[in-house]
């Protein structure tokens, strides 16, 4: 069965990234929002999951629009904060508005196939105004796979456990297989297809769209990530 966590366990995501940085990621975004002299508060969270990211935009003032692909995510994340929130998934959008800010975090653009990249990219292209900026992250994933490796740890709820695993499916995907025991004792088997993109594979498909890329980096110190912070002509 795939992608449960997102379908069936959405609460505990948030209980296994309790100890994620949030608050680091946004002023990344904010800080690149300044550097780069981007205005305007239109903002676009594509692959918004739980809505963590998403109540600290609105919070900081920005008229958030957030989408991902999961009723599951998204109900989750409903609760959190008044943005306008939408079922959608990329390669397509359907959302009509231009924005000022697009943003894609943490290895949203990885759950794509390889032949939805530049369809993906393109459709990001066509909603960003001129003059906006489009930050998004490409997560470090072993193209080869991985061996399994052990999770545990403690929510509000009590103890959870996972085993996880990328397995390379031979195709320039990777197969990442879990078996989660949660708090209630129930345990569920999941699986997620990810892409391990080529920094430069993104970058010539931003410049394909037209993207400047100002910078490459990671969301702080110790971040493995890259971050492409781009912007609209
Ligand atoms: C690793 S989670 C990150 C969620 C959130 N950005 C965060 O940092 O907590 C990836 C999210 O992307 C969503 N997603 C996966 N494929 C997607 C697609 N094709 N279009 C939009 N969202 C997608 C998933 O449902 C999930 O919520």
């Amino acid at each position: 069965m795939p992608e449960r966590l997102y379908t069936d366990h959405p609460e505990l995501y948030d209980a296994i990234q309790s100890e994620w940085d949030y608050d680091r990621d946004v002023s990344f975004v904010t800080d690149a929002l300044d550097r780069f002299n981007v205005d305007g508060e239109r903002l676009l969270e594509i692959g918004c999951g739980t809505g963590e990211h998403t109540r600290r935009f609105v919070a900081a003032g920005f008229d958030v629009t957030a989408i991902d692909k999961y009723d599951g995510m998204l109900n989750v994340a409903r609760e959190k904060c008044d943005a306008d929130f939408r079922r959608e998934a990329l390669p397509d959008l359907t959302v009509e508005r231009e924005f000022d800010v697009i943003v894609l975090i943490r290895g949203v653009l990885n759950h794509l196939p390889p032949q939805d990249l530049q369809p993906a990219i393109d459709a990001i292209e066509t909603r960003l105004a001129a003059g906006g900026a489009l930050v998004f992250d490409n997560s470090p994933l072993p193209p080869d796979g991985n061996h399994p490796a052990l999770a545990v740890g403690t929510t509000d709820q009590g103890d959870y456990a996972r085993i996880s695993q990328h397995v390379a499916t031979g195709e320039g995907r990777l197969d990442w297989r879990s078996m989660t025991v949660t708090p209630d004792g129930e345990f569920f088997v999941d699986s997620r297809l990810m892409t391990p993109f080529d920094d430069a594979t993104i970058a010539d498909g931003l410049d394909e769209a037209g993207l400047a890329v100002e910078a490459v980096d990671g969301y702080g110190p110790g971040d493995e990530r890259t971050v492409f912070v781009c912007t609209q002509a």
